[in-house]
């Protein structure tokens, strides 16, 4: 990140509830949902920002997490395709880093969501139950 001059935020909403996860799946969940906002924004520099806080979801009571980046964006069509094992826009890319994200998900009974505009950033949500 300070190579490529990408700022990082974050922003927790104090007192949140803890979540029984597996440690070493959301940990790589992160990492990868990191990583791939780390490429978004590539040399140019940029900022990712990390917020947490409590909302229901789905009439759960959950917390929504939000990764955002101010990268590439991810266009119409490659939106339906993004979470699919081996699709990767990257040349060095396995296509494999959202397809495990979106299995530690539904693994922990979380949902995740894209919002994305090409040229000005993308935002994943996490929603996770505690
Ligand atoms: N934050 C993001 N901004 C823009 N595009 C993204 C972002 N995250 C994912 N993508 C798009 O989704 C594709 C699939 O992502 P995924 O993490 O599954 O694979 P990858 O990053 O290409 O490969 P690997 O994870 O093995 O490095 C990426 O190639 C890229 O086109
Ligand atoms: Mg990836």
């Amino acid at each position: 990140m300070e190579k490529n001059r990408i700022t990082c935020q974050s922003e927790f909403e104090p007192d949140l509830p803890e979540l029984f996860v597996n440690k070493n799946q959301i940990m790589e969940m992160f990492l990868n949902l990191i990583i791939n906002a780390i490429d978004a924004i590539g040399s140019e520099g940029g900022t990712i920002r990390l917020r947490a806080l409590k909302q229901d979801h789905d009439n759960r009571p959950m917390i929504r997490i939000e990764i955002a980046d101010t990268g590439c964006g991810i266009s119409e069509k490659d939106k339906g395709s993004i979470f699919d094992r081996y699709y990767t826009t990257k040349e060095t890319g396995t296509g494999l880093g959202l397809s495990v994200v979106e299995r530690i998900i539904s693994a922990h009974s979380g949902k995740i969501e894209v919002q994305s505009r090409v040229g000005e950033g993308t935002t994943f949500i996490l929603h996770l139950p505690y």
